[in-house]
């Protein structure tokens, strides 16, 4: 397994639409492994495949960080068919260093996915697993936490991103 490099804003691949998923080979299974080890490493609760910059629908979510196998999730084209509910509380994201906010998610989601092998599966998520998922999903069609920003919060994040884009430049 391998850490691989984690794509920072504004790099394009964060903005697509990513694939679905229609092969379930070795290659797959590696990159979901990457993809953990990439998370936990950071460390964080969440990795999306554009992230690493992989135009795929996968994601990874360990609201353990690690601590517990049981709480780890591999989501290959998940999607969610039901939320209830809303709950606003502090997101950051691995591709944003530095910028935090409060954003608006479902309180409670179930989620439509595939496993490593195709096989479909259902799984209801509340509180701060829905969130990371919910903001997993995101990024795989291309959205950002900072999206969902309103008002004040816009303003002050635009800056902040404006300052994260000049910085990338820098070291680039
Ligand atoms: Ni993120």
């Amino acid at each position: 397994m391998a850490i691989l490099p984690i794509r920072i804003y504004p790099d394009p691949v964060l903005r697509v639409k990513c694939r679905r998923v229609e092969t379930f080979d070795d290659g797959l299974r590696k990159l979901a492994a990457n993809m953990v080890e990439t998370m936990h490493a950071a460390p964080g609760v969440g990795l999306a495949a554009p992230q690493v910059g992989v135009d795929l629908r996968l994601a990874v979510v360990d609201v353990s960080v690690g601590e517990d196998p049981a709480a780890l999730r591999v989501l290959v084209n998940p999607e969610v068919v039901r939320r209830e509910g809303s709950e606003t509380d502090t997101e950051g994201c691995l591709s944003l260093p530095g910028i935090t906010d409060k954003v608006d998610r479902p309180l409670a989601i179930t989620l439509k996915a595939q496993n490593l092998k195709g096989e479909p599966f259902e799984l209801d998520a509340e509180e701060y697993l829905a969130r990371a998922i919910c903001h997993e999903i995101d990024h795989l069609d291309g959205i950002l936490f900072t999206d969902h920003l309103r008002g004040l919060r816009k303003e002050r994040v635009r800056r902040q991103l404006k300052k994260l884009a000049a910085e990338q430049e820098v070291a680039v």
